[in-house]
């Protein structure tokens, strides 16, 4: 299994924190964003790293992550998005990394304590999403389940303004080599972008996407709010009196 974090775009949302760096250079406590993503990955087993950035401040992450070996990595690799075409697009810059093979993704701001190196060992086909419940899902990527199989997903979601459940996708996800097909037959959404919940639509819609609760904390601190979160939440756990 091999990985890959989604880390381009402007960081609007984060501005004017993003006017010198690339958002996922921040600091989420005492690290760069973008080393929790990486950490998850290496404590699942994944050692094999696509790192897939933009924008203006691509560079600075060769200054600061380098080959990646003082992060447990054993292959460290970076491609460039020329647009922020969506999640779908960066992914599908993930096609020669794979190989063949299937990729676990993780989107770069997101930051977790959950262990899902269970779910990586496991993983023969299709594709596997990670849910959590939260009060905002109107926020993410929200799941349908079937009215009349509580169990069963019917479709997902992107940003519904009425969300028909109360759980987020996270943005960990687990994919085979398949995903790329699926990405070629994408449409971009009304706001221009190839989403991601299209892609797990594509899985949803032929029976092989599964689901998981992920365990543990979760946050996407692509926003000052969950940023200042995380930061708590990693720093509370550091042992820090707050
Ligand atoms: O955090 C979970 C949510 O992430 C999911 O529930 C949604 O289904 C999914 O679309 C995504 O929503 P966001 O609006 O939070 O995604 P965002 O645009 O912030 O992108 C996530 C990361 O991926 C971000 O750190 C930047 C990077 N990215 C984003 C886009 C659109 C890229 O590398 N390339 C892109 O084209």
């Amino acid at each position: 299994m091999k990985g890959v974090i989604t880390a381009g775009g402007l960081g609007v949302r984060l501005f004017p924190l993003t006017f010198a760096t690339n958002k996922h250079l921040l600091p989420v406590y005492d690290k760069p964003m973008i080393f929790y993503p990486i950490e998850t990955l290496v404590k699942a087993g994944i050692k094999e790293i696509l790192i897939i950035t933009g924008g203006p401040h691509a560079g600075h992450f060769i200054r600061t992550l380098k080959n990646g070996k003082e992060l447990g990595v054993k292959h460290l690799e970076y491609v460039y998005q020329e647009n922020e075409g969506g999640l779908s697009d960066a992914v599908r810059l993930a096609e020669d990394f794979a190989d063949g093979g299937p990729i676990t993704v993780i989107l770069g701001d997101n930051t977790t304590d959950a262990d899902i190196t269970s779910s990586v060992k496991r993983f023969k086909k299709g594709a596997v999403m990670f849910l959590k419940k939260v009060p905002d899902p109107q926020r993410y990527g929200v799941p349908v389940f079937d009215p009349n199989n509580p169990k069963k997903i019917i479709g997902i979601e992107e940003k519904p303004k009425a969300p028909k459940s109360s759980y987020a996708s996270t943005g960990l996800y687990i994919f085979d080599n398949k995903c790329f097909d699926y990405i070629r037959t994408l449409k971009p959404s009304k706001r221009g972008e190839l989403e991601i919940t299209d892609l797990q639509n594509k899985y949803i819609k032929a029976g092989t996407m599964k689901w998981e609760i992920l365990k543990g904390f979760w946050t996407d601190a692509g926003k000052s709010e969950t940023l200042f979160q995380a930061s708590l939440y990693w720093a509370k756990k550091a042992g820090v009196k707050i």
